[in-house]
């Protein structure tokens, strides 16, 4: 296992003290990085003491520990997954050579740009849920979402660190820029699209962690597979991270559903009872399940074709698939010819983006599974939209259709998307329910079901966020 440097500055696991001027960098850019996250960090509880885990190592049995932390207090480290001996590149024209520990010269312009658009999701969601404390359900929650705000926090380190370490000035200015764009920003907004979009209620953030957060694990999953070690290193290490990102969410949009189902059950509105509706909850499902399905690009794509061929970015676990060159490869794909939809054999490594979305797809289709478990008595089950339906990116931007995927005319749309998509009726109703935060331990607001346990064995009751002292 690779050393632990716990004392130093920056806690890391790549011997940094060994780099003196790479160390200097990052320790030049840490108080910007402190200083943002004072800025456009969580509002309002920077100096409350929050029961927070922090990674320690990357043992996959014991990488966390928990304890009360102030967040700008909060030891941010750099931490790579162990390296595999002998590791190979594992797709693409360069398959089966050494995994380069260097930027291959002909391809530090694509990683770059790899490595800048995952840093850049990292402190956009931080920006998105920044006001998300003041109407929080219950302190358990609370924790979550600081637990997840200063986890992509130690992500956008994992990007910095790549782009100080192996892109000289150009990286270093590319993490000053990381600190520079501000979600939603007209003039210097965050790269990607579902990165700008407000969440700015509860319902919004747990299917934002269970939609876009799951976007995220399919990205690193793909550059985990990447021929460049230090960046499939450090992917591998961030999804341990990730995978409670995604379990806040589910179980959030699950208690969610757990409570309104009681009230259907006892012959009650959900609406009337201070909770949210079945179908309310739909309508926000479809939104960000959209807006996450943009982020993997375009069905057909000259990027996704070179990354892959460059082996700089593969497939979700590469290894279950036999040919990993994918060079005379075909993949079926409906593409418009003219207004028509054909089904057309396209070269696979310009489908790549697509392959990673059917994995997304299928993963999000277990998340439905589970949760219409919970509805499964009351005649109501909720479902993914059609994968054509309210895109703004790829073939089917421009285009309007039903959430089962008819092609309807933009009027229609526009007489009907209330019905499908968040209204901003929706919205006010939501929020309302939100206006009162509750900081009692072991309280919850009214609209959720407490969760089936505490966090790190706890009681639910604990104190997870120390909100009553001064
Ligand atoms: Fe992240
Ligand atoms: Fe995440």
């Amino acid at each position: 296992m690779s050393n632990v440097s716990l004392n130093e500055k920056i806690p890391n696991n790549v011997d940094l003290s060994s780099d003196k001027r790479l160390q200097r960098a990052l320790e030049q850019w840490q108080p910007e990085f402190i200083s943002w996250w004072k800025d456009m960090g969580p509002e309002g509880f920077q100096e409350k003491d929050i029961y927070l885990r922090t990674a320690v190592s990357v043992d996959p049995k014991g990488w966390a520990h928990f304890d009360y932390v102030r967040m700008p207090e909060y030891r941010w480290g750099i931490f790579l997954a162990d390296p595999v001996p002998g590791r190979t590149v594992g797709f693409g024209d360069h398959y089966g050579e050494p995994a380069w520990q260097e930027v291959p010269g002909e391809y530090r312009n694509s990683l770059r740009r790899l490595i800048v658009t995952q840093g850049d999701t990292e402190p956009a969601s931080v920006e998105q849920q920044r006001r998300l404390g003041h109407t929080c359900p219950s302190l358990y929650d609370l924790r979550n979402l600081f637990q997840v705000n200063v986890e992509e926090g130690r992500h956008l380190w994992a990007m910095v660190y790549l782009l100080h370490s192996y892109f000289g000035r150009d990286g270093r200015e590319e993490a000053e820029a990381l600190l520079q764009r501000r979600s939603g920003d007209a003039d210097k907004p965050r790269i990607l699209g579902a990165f700008n979009e407000p969440c700015t209620d509860w319902l919004s953030f747990f299917m934002f962690t269970t939609f876009t957060d799951r976007d995220g694990k399919y990205q690193l999953l793909a550059l985990a597979e990447s021929g460049f070690d230090p960046l499939s290193r450090t992917c591998r290490f961030m999804l341990t991270e990730e995978a409670h990102h995604m379990f806040v969410g589910e179980t959030g949009v699950s208690r969610i559903i757990q409570r309104a189902a009681e009230l259907v059950r006892e012959g009650k509105d959900p609406r009337d009872h201070g909770a949210i509706d079945l179908p309310t909850i739909q309508r926000y499902l479809n939104f960000w399940y959209t807006v996450s399905l943009d982020l993997f690009g375009s069905e057909v794509s000259t990027n996704a074709a070179n990354f892959f061929g460059a082996g700089l970015k593969g497939r979700a676990k590469e290894e279950q698939y036999e040919d990993h060159v994918a060079l005379d490869a075909t993949y079926e794909l409906d593409v418009y010819e003219g207004d028509r939809l054909v089904r057309r054999p396209i070269p696979l490594r310009s489908a790549m983006n697509e392959v990673l979305r059917d994995a997304y797809v299928a993963d999000c289709e277990k998340v439905i599974t589970r949760w219409n478990k919970h509805v499964a008595d009351l005649g109501f089950a909720f479902a993914l939209p059609s994968r054509r339906f309210h895109r703004a990116q790829g073939q089917f931007a421009g285009r309007y259709f039903t959430p089962d995927g008819t092609e309807i005319d933009a009027a229609t749309f526009e007489a009907r998307k209330d019905e499908w998509l968040p209204s901003e009726k929706d919205k006010a109703y939501v929020r309302s329910l939100m206006a009162n935060p509750v900081y009692t331990p072991g309280h919850f607001a009214n609209w959720i079901a407490p969760p089936a346990r505490g966090i790190n064995d706890k009681p639910i009751d604990f104190e997870y966020v120390r909100y009553n002292e001064a």
